[in-house]
């Protein structure tokens, strides 16, 4: 193709399910020339109409992404039953297959033999260690994760994370691709259960369990301290620069707090359990405040605020 917005370089995905299809159309947003491949050839098929259809609508609701039309970005996805075609020259593929650690391992063998020994090999997984399933590969110190968000069209953050024997110089590479495509990369300096983001979730989760399960507050009124508090400048602020800003700069936070922070996390006990009946309660009373068959309906609503939100946020940036 001959416009200067096209980039004449390849990217290769590999599982076109739900993430799969996420990261093709925000590399073809950026350019890219996409290789989609499936162990389901019909998985493929779906991944180009679903891709098709989802282009046209952003388009429509001025929401696309990049400088091409949808048009354009849809003849930058190719898609492909033969692994090797996918990923041959590719300086990066992303790989998006379902979070079975045997299967995750399976195929990096299988990409073992395929992939070219400068492309970076990127995963999507949400839980496992990046040593996990690279260890006994010839090609290991090309692996790195790149943890997305879902949905990632609106929830730019990537969390990429090297396993112990990745080259150094494959986390700025992979980073600045991040970053050229629109995403917002941050870099662990080594592997660690959940990453940056699951942790951070994890210790947010413990604790309301532990609200509920001592009855100091129901599910709906939970949920509302995040989504009518703490969530409204979190959308814009992390709590490290929330805290900057409560108080004359971070150390008079500490000044100020920081004995009492101490004081209420010992009161907070041990690591609870997500099981048993506490987990029966949970779940009764998010079914009253949204029944299972409400499900996909409800998430529509959350991705439509999230296109709200992440519109919201550039035009913010722009006036800071
Ligand atoms: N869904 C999320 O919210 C989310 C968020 C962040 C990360 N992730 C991670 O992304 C990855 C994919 O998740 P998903 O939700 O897209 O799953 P999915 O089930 O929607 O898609 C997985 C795809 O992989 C294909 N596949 C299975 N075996 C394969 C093989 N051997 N080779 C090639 N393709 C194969 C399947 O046919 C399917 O199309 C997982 O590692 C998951 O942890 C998911
Ligand atoms: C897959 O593609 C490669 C070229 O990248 C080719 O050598 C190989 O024969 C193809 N395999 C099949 C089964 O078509
Ligand atoms: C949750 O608790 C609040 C305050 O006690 C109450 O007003 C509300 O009705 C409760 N919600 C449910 C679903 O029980």
């Amino acid at each position: 193709m001959a416009s200067p917005k096209v980039k004449n370089e390849k990217i290769g995905i590999v599982g076109s399910g739900l993430i799969g299809r996420s990261w093709a159309m925000l590399f073809a947003a950026a350019g890219y020339e996409v290789h989609l491949y499936d162990i389901l050839p019909e998985q493929v098929s779906s991944a180009l109409d679903d891709i098709k259809k989802q282009l046209k609508t952003l388009e429509k609701e001025k929401l696309l992404r990049g400088k091409l039309s949808a048009d354009q970005q849809m003849s930058l996805v190719k898609g492909t039953s033969n692994l090797s075609e996918a990923v041959k020259g590719a300086k990066l593929v992303q790989e998006n297959v379902p979070e079975r650690l045997d299967l995750k391992c399976k195929v990096y063998q299988e990409l073992d033999k395929v992939v070219d020994s400068n492309t970076i090999l990127s995963s999507s997984t949400s839980t496992f260690l990046p040593s996990l399933f690279s260890k006994d590969i010839k090609h290991r110190s090309q692996i790195i994760v790149s943890h997305p968000v879902n949905p990632p069209y609106y929830v730019p953050l990537v969390e990429i994370v090297p396993a112990p024997w990745t080259d150094p110089a494959i986390i700025p590479r992979t980073r600045a691709i991040m970053e050229e495509i629109g995403q917002a990369p941050v870099c662990l300096t080594k592997e660690i259960p959940g990453f940056a983001l699951n942790r951070i979730q994890y210790c947010i989760l413990n604790e309301v369990l532990r609200l509920v399960a001592d009855g100091v507050l129901n599910v709906s009124d939970i949920d509302k301290v995040m989504s009518e508090g703490l969530g409204m400048r979190y959308a814009f602020l992390g709590p490290l620069e929330t805290a900057h800003l409560n108080a004359e700069g971070m150390e008079s936070y500490c000044d100020r707090y920081g004995q009492t922070i101490y004081d209420v996390s010992m009161t907070m006990g041990p690591t609870p359990k997500f099981e048993g009946p506490v987990v029966k309660e949970l779940h009764k009373q998010l079914c009253e405040m949204t029944p299972l068959e409400k499900l996909p309906e409800r998430r529509a609503w959350r991705d439509l605020c999230l296109t709200h939100l992440s519109t919201l946020k550039k035009k913010m940036s722009n006036t800071e």
